[in-house]
């Protein structure tokens, strides 16, 4: 059932290049994005005036991608919360809000209290789920599948793939009804979209050296992710799948905060893994770098192949193909999956069921 591989979570990084072509399937074509299974439409979103997106774990960091892209691309105001603040706040809520939960299973009680909590203040919500008649599906007005197929690991891998994927066609859309968003753009972004399956497909033939690192590494008890913009989330999200399934201990900091705090705990040797994909704030991450190598940091740095000279900068390189910088986390997600996956293999860790997780969290 695994298909040969060792883990579920193997197999199913493997299956991301397929997931991803499963998401953009008939929603993707050349003048535009099509999405025929939810009722969104300019009139209803002439009545919208805010979103929120709230999910919990790695949905939560595919929602934060989310907001990067709707107020980038739809120009409307976001707000992105973890479903377990959201419901025990008071929100503001209304009418003219619309709920955008993120959920793999679509069972996870938080993210169904908030929906239910929306519905009271009369919100509309879209899901964005994997399981199909789920009670997130159900219960909210409409649905966006991700599509990626059955995900076993306790680890979400190609499901967060997906979920970015579906948070940047949602963008689109939205864009596209609002009028915010303009054909060359489109073109750009829908060109971008399509060569990701190849992308995420590159990346994952880059494990063998994912794995040299780790098993060079697997001893260290801190790792420290950095970034700035859509870099940040992917930097959170690597860190979280790195805490459980390796239990090595991780922080994920906006690359900025570092100076606010953080850099102290920098010393010989630790390592800081930079995610440096973003031209726009590229000269600031490289500051960023060589205050943490003053200090002793050991940096893995990962970069568009136009950036590969950084290598005399840092460490260890992990270089990634050109492309447009709005869809770099689909694949830079990719090596920090493989960083974590290989790091618990080779600490002995029980990767598909790692201690105290469960894969649907159903209670509170
Ligand atoms: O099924 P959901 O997407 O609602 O689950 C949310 C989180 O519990 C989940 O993403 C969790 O953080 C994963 N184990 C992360 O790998």
């Amino acid at each position: 059932e695994k298909g040969g591989y060792d883990h579920f979570m193997m197999k199913e990084m493997t299956e991301q290049p397929k997931a991803m072509v499963d998401t953009l399937a008939g929603r993707l074509n050349t003048d535009g994005i099509r999405l025929d299974d939810i009722n969104l439409d300019a009139e209803t979103m002439k009545n919208i005036n805010r979103i929120h997106i709230v999910a919990c774990g790695t949905a939560y960091h595919a929602g934060m991608v989310g907001k990067f892209y709707f107020e980038k691309f739809a120009r409307i105001a976001v707000e992105t919360e973890a479903a377990s603040e959201y419901r025990y706040k008071d929100p503001i809520l209304d009418k003219k809000t619309l709920l955008i939960v993120v959920s793999q299973s679509g069972e996870t009680a938080d993210t169904l209290a908030a929906i239910r909590l929306a519905k009271e203040k009369g919100a509309r919500v879209l899901a964005v789920t994997n399981v199909v008649g789920s009670s997130i599906a159900r219960e909210a007005d409409d649905v966006l599948y991700t599509n990626a197929g059955p995900e076993i690991a306790v680890a979400s891998t190609k499901a967060y793939l997906t979920q970015v994927g579906c948070m940047l066609v949602l963008a689109m859309h939205l864009g596209q009804l609002n009028g915010e968003i303009i054909s060359e753009e489109m073109k750009r972004l829908g060109h971008a979209l399509l060569n990701t399956p190849e992308l995420v497909q590159k990346a994952m033939e880059s494990k063998e050296a994912v794995k040299t690192f780790a098993y060079q590494h697997f001893n260290i008890n801190d790792l420290f992710f950095i970034g700035r913009g859509l870099d940040f989330y992917t930097c959170l999200e690597g860190s979280l799948k790195l805490k459980e399934i390796s239990y090595i201990h991780s922080e994920a900091y906006a690359a900025g905060e570092l100076k606010h705090g953080p850099i102290a705990l920098i010393d010989d040797g630790t390592i800081v893994v930079a995610v440096c994909t973003q031209e726009k704030v590229f000269e600031k991450m490289l500051s960023n770098i060589k205050e943490v190598k003053a200090r002793g940091a050991f940096v893995l740095a990962i970069v568009q192949e136009a950036h590969k000279g950084i290598a005399s900068e840092v460490d260890e390189v992990f270089v990634i193909p050109n492309m447009d910088d709005d869809i770099t986390p689909i694949p830079t997600v990719v090596y920090l999956q493989l960083l974590a996956y290989y790091l618990a293999v080779a600490r002995g860790c029980d990767v598909d069921k790692p201690k105290n997780l469960a894969k649907s969290v159903t209670v509170e």
